[in-house]
């Protein structure tokens, strides 16, 4: 039998982790043959809500689920994890500037960075979902100096998926037909999502979908804003495409996903115009075993999208200037005190 492996997950008593643990659990994210144990962080309040889901992942009898451990501390809830998905943020209350709920996520990422540093294998593969996504993801990095920054990833995924099904209804394709969509920047209602290199059967999709004005006026804002008409329609966030997309995510990463495009939050190396140390959502391929490769010699982007990859740039780095205090100098901080 394959050895067992560890999947650390933050916030597991959430709305996303309730969705997401089953998922892990029952093999849809390791494959049929993969053995895992889960190591659950919560708050001190999140621990009784998190023994009810425990209770009900014993009841799920899931074969392939080793063990299951409830913590609050980070670093038993992070040794030796293969795999790290942090969800578990601070969300935005009434009356909370959108600063102060940067500055409050930031310190949690710090010290889930650190503690992921000092606990988890050498060659763990850290999911970021908890929002300010990008920015969480640079501020666990920037506090976790022995691990590389590649580590570390911000979740564009369910971006990405919900770009490629309003172009799969647009078409009148299934979603399996829509490739090589991308999105550029942060996770949030600035990013970009670009059709330029997509495909819808093998076709460029803009071909396919020629009509110039939904793209711009209706496809980019709908999906900038999806989580907003989910909370809308629902009445509470989207938590089941979330944890859905974290799953693809992780699965592409450790299974592989052949020459496919995928989107993911990666510290930047400068190309593009933006500034290295900003984790910017970008197009790669997974190769299987926790590695990928951002794709490469993409063509100089045009106007428009020039400087929809612009504005989330800008947000990004605002971001970054919001949450200084809390990166050591080498990642553009002040230094810690
Ligand atoms: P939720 O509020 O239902 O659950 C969050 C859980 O995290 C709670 O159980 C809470 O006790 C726990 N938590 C808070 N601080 C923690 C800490 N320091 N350590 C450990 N656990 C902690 O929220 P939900 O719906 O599960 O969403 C979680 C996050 O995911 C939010 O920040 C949300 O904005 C984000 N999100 C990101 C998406 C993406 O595509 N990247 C998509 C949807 C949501």
């Amino acid at each position: 039998e394959k050895k067992p492996i560890n999947v650390a997950v933050t916030g597991a008593a959430g709305a996303i982790g309730y969705a997401l643990l089953m998922r892990i659990a029952s093999g849809d994210m390791l494959g049929p043959n993969q053995p895992v144990n889960l190591q659950l962080i919560e708050t001190e309040p999140g621990m009784k809500p998190l023994s009810g889901v425990t209770m009900e992942l014993a009841d799920c009898a899931f074969p392939l689920l080793r063990s299951v451990q409830s913590t609050t501390d980070l670093e038993a809830g992070f040794g030796d994890a293969g795999l790290a998905i942090l969800v578990g943020a601070r969300p935005r209350s009434k009356g909370m500037e959108r600063g102060d709920l940067l500055t409050a996520n930031a310190s949690i990422f710090a010290a889930q960075g650190a503690a992921l540093n000092a606990a988890a294998a050498r060659d763990v593969s850290v999911l970021v979902v908890g929002n300010p996504a990008n920015t969480n993801a640079l501020v666990a990095s920037a506090n976790a100096p022995d691990l590389s920054p590649a580590q570390f990833m911000a979740m564009t995924r369910l971006d990405q998926s919900r770009a490629a099904a309003a172009v799969a209804a647009k078409t009148g394709a299934h979603v399996r037909d829509v490739e090589r969509v991308v999105i550029w920047g942060n996770h949030s209602a600035t990013q970009y999502p670009d059709l330029t290199h997509a495909t819808v059967r093998g076709q460029p999709a803009l071909k396919a979908i020629g009509d110039d004005a939904w793209v711009k006026k209706t496809f980019i804002p709908d999906v900038q804003k999806r989580g907003a008409a989910i909370i809308d329609a629902r009445g509470a966030s989207s938590a089941a495409s979330a944890a859905s997309a974290a799953v693809d995510h992780m699965r592409d990463l450790v299974v592989g996903a052949g020459d496919a495009w995928l989107s993911m939050g990666i510290p930047s190396d400068g190309s593009y115009g933006v500034e290295e140390g900003l984790w910017y959502s970008v197009p790669v391929t997974c190769a299987g075993k926790g590695v990928y490769q951002r794709v490469g010699g993409l063509p100089k982007p045009d106007d428009f999208s020039a400087s929809m990859m612009d504005a989330t740039r800008k947000e990004l780095l605002s971001e970054r200037d919001g949450v200084r205090h809390l990166l050591p100098k080498a990642a553009g901080g002040k230094g810690k005190k």
